[in-house]
């Protein structure tokens, strides 16, 4: 977030005018009372508190019959500063998108983009004027259920869709259809141990500087107006009282000018943290370190003024908070019209429109992974002219998988309890309208495929077991639909509300009975696809050992019935890739794809015991970082490399130095019958450095769409920011050397490389 020279100097006039109680009132933000997010700590004197002007902001007031109540009694107050309203609209408001870490795995900036600005457009017209999202935490520990909050084990890729959602969700800051944003948690909550929620994180300054931070940087770099701090401590500080990372690193290093939001209790929970005595001991270390808004603490209500007034915290401290407060309050021109998101027609007309739900059937459709696909199971055939695909490339009858028999209306049977699920879709971290009925709202998979089929097929159902639980007495029907199946979809997975803050899991296998009911439909010898859903990576080893076909389908919002039938039948080519590695059992976490080099690598073809690894199971992931299949295949051309214009000379390595560009090309082609998308994924190691580097990194990504049969030029750009690290000296450097480039389908299948020598 920009300073504007003209609302500085209203917002200098302004903090002249304020007693020292107002500015507090300024730095508080408390939520409503019927949907909280947190503990509730503090109710009863609300309205006195926002006409005497102790509140600058609310979360979790939905409606703009609310927010206009809430904002006529905060303009009561003796200066008029309307309030902030604050709400985690995380993957959508009304219509809702993909958990975000499904949408990551779309590898679709402008999709991720558009999602963020839809959800923007519904909130604001809610009136609401600030969303608690991105999440910006990479997370590397499945067992941690914020996961599905994020963008997943990679930093680079983090970083870029950080920036994604910032541009979505504040469009044109001011305009009446953004919303401020807010990177979160600052910082190093996804490190929490034994990805336990709200534990302790330790960590090398370079694990932070090189693995957490970029995200946070990027969307500073794209303007994002809020930050949140978080629950854990960073090295024995809580993130919340750190100065390290509010004060140095982004208000000072970065020059972050937007507003630090403390997340829900964080300034009160440093006192069980051991790192406060008591509140106002807390309130004092808080804006110290530069927190600047107390979100459900109560601390700086209770203490802060006092602690001004006594000496202890200069009162220019508490000054910078409120600017921040009030920078964000007039770039939302809420000081020209407090009213200005409260327009109920406008609430009425914006929340589901049909081209809301449209974008929402189509990025959900691209965030689903196919992860297998043995003997060509899908696309789900009805024979022609039904199952024509809108690409024209369907060969009705030539699946492998025995669908169906010419002339004959071919049956399937949808098993598994999210069979006909409708508010699970919706995720975690969604917005709950509790006027609002959703069911004709959120598309079942039953939905998706019954209208998808239409007269080509019947589409039998059954629930067949409970997500969790131990009743098997619905094996029977099943199994006995599944007989009469020419194909056998069985959609499974967590509950939604198994992912997300607090839901932190031990066993990542499938809850309950699921697992054993698969296996029954899969003793009918059926072809057999199984849908997951899921808001993290789940361990699925016997599934992905004996089960054909398996689609990740996440949790994909309002349109996950559609999406999915979209790719079921091959309407739409699959092309989502994974965002973070799955394991094969909980023992190897953490495992993420871009582990530092050892000394003794494993490999699978090793002839001595003595590498790093397992003596009871392999050490590599069930699917890498990266991994989703296609209906098609393409095939990699040999990579040229070029230097700012100069093709390399043959045979020797090229070189590169600052102030150069290297562009790698390669021809890219689609060898099958069906168009597609490919993610073609660029990663990079550093050869020999004086710290120890991953194996490899991604530094690029492209996911290009190519018809049946067509090639196309890829290009990747390489320059010195892509080649630095953290090192020993507190500094990003760049070391002379060879990086070798790898060019692949996945991080676990390169089909190109390339070196070339960085010389100084
Ligand atoms: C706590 C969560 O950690 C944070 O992400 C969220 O924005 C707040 N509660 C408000 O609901």
């Amino acid at each position: 977030m920009k300073r504007d020279i003209d609302n500085e100097a209203r917002i200098a006039d302004l903090l002249a005018r304020m007693t020292l109680d107002e500015k507090v009132g300024q730095l508080v933000q408390v939520s409503s009372d019927w949907r909280a997010t947190g503990p509730v700590s503090f109710k009863g004197r609300l309205r006195d508190d926002l006409i005497e002007g102790r509140i600058g902001s609310m979360l979790n007031v939905l409606g703009t019959r609310y927010t206009r109540a809430y904002q006529e009694l905060a303009l009561q107050s003796r200066l008029g500063i309307p309030l902030l309203f604050g709400m985690d609209v995380i993957h959508g408001y009304l219509t809702t998108f993909p958990i975000p870490l499904g949408e990551a795995a779309s590898f679709d900036l402008q999709a991720i983009e558009r999602s963020a600005r839809i959800a923007a457009t519904e909130a604001a017209a809610a009136g609401i004027h600030w969303t608690f999202a991105p999440m910006v935490d990479v997370g590397r520990d499945p067992r941690w259920g914020r996961v599905m909050e994020g963008a997943g084990e990679d930093t680079f890729l983090g970083a870029r869709i950080a920036a994604a959602r910032v541009r979505g969700f504040q469009g044109r800051l001011g305009d009446t259809d953004a919303v401020l944003a807010t990177a979160k948690h600052f910082a190093g909550y996804g490190w929490a141990t034994g990805g336990r929620d709200y534990n302790t994180v330790d960590m090398s300054e370079r694990m932070l500087r090189e693995a957490v931070l970029p995200p946070f940087k990027a969307a500073v770099e794209a303007g994002v107006a809020t930050f949140m701090n978080a629950f854990n401590d960073l090295n024995g500080v809580p993130a919340t009282g750190s100065a390290l990372l509010q004060r140095r690193i982004l208000k000072g290093e970065w020059g972050f000018q937007g507003l630090m939001v403390s997340d829900w209790g964080s300034i009160g929970e440093m006192q069980p943290h051991g790192h406060a005595a008591d509140q106002r001991d807390a309130a004092r270390k808080a804006i110290e370190a530069g927190c600047d808004m107390d979100m459900e603490s109560h601390a700086y209500t209770a203490h802060l003024a006092a602690l001004v007034r006594e000496g202890v915290v200069a009162e220019s401290v508490v000054d910078d908070a409120v600017r921040r407060v009030l920078r964000c309050k007039f770039a939302l021109g809420l000081f020209d019209d407090p009213f200005r998101f409260c327009d109920d027609e406008r609430e009425h007309r914006m929340l589901g429109r049909a081209e809301h739900r449209r974008a929402a059937r189509d990025i959900a459709a691209r965030s689903i992974v196919l992860l297998k696909n043995e003997g060509g199971v899908l696309p789900i055939r009805l024979g022609a002219p039904a199952a024509e695909s809108k690409g024209g490339q369907h060969q009705a009858g030539q699946h492998q998988g025995g669908q169906h028999q010419a002339g004959r209306v071919p049956t399937i049977a949808l098993i598994g309890p999210l069979a006909t699920a409708q508010m699970e879709h919706h995720g975690a971290w969604s917005v709950t309208l509790p006027e609002f009925d959703y069911a004709p709202f959120i598309t079942s998979h039953l939905q998706g495929l019954r209208e998808r089929a239409g007269q080509a097929a019947r589409v039998l159902c059954a629930p067949g077991c409970d997500l969790e639980g131990e009743r098997r007495d619905g094996f029977a029907e099943a199994v006995a639909l599944a007989e009469q199946a020419d194909v056998v979809i069985v959609s499974v997975g967590e509950s939604a509300a198994m992912s997300g803050e607090a839901k932190s899991r031990a066993r990542l296998g499938l809850p309950g009975v699921q697992e054993e009911l698969i296996r029954a439909l899969h003793a009918t010898g059926k072809p057999l696809v199984v849908v997951v859903n899921a808001g993290r990576p789940l361990v699925l080893e016997w599934v992905a050992e004996q089960v054909p076909a398996i689609v990740y389908a996440w949790w994909l919002g309002s349109e996950a019935g559609h999406a999915l039938a979209d790719v079921l039948f091959g309407d739409v080519n699959p092309a989502a890739r994974l965002p973070m590695t799955f394991v094969r059992d909980e023992g190897q976490i953490p495992l993420h794809y871009n582990h530092p080099n050892t000394g003794r690598p494993w490999r699978a073809d090793a002839d001595t015991a003595y590498i790093g690894g397992y003596i009871d199971m392999t050490p590599t992931p069930r699917w890498a970082f990266g991994h989703g299949l296609s209906y098609t295949c393409f095939e990699y051309g040999t990579p040229t490399f070029e230097v700012s214009g100069h093709q390399a000379a043959t045979g020797g390595v090229p070189r590169l130095r600052a102030g150069e560009t290297g562009v790698l090309r390669l021809t890219l082609r689609n060898t099958g019958a069906r168009d597609g998308d490919e993610v073609v994924q660029l990663y990079l190691r550093d050869r020999v450095a004086s710290l120890v580097r991953p194996v490899k990194e991604l530094k690029g990504w492209q996911r290009v769409h190519l018809a049946a049969g067509e090639s196309r030029e890829v290009s990747f750009a390489i320059e010195r920011d892509l080649l630095g690290f953290w090192n020993d000296r507190g500094q990003w450097r760049v070391e002379p050397g060879e990086f070798e480039l790898m060019i692949g389908a996945s991080s676990a299948d390169i089909r190109q490389r390339l070196v070339f020598e960085w010389v100084e």
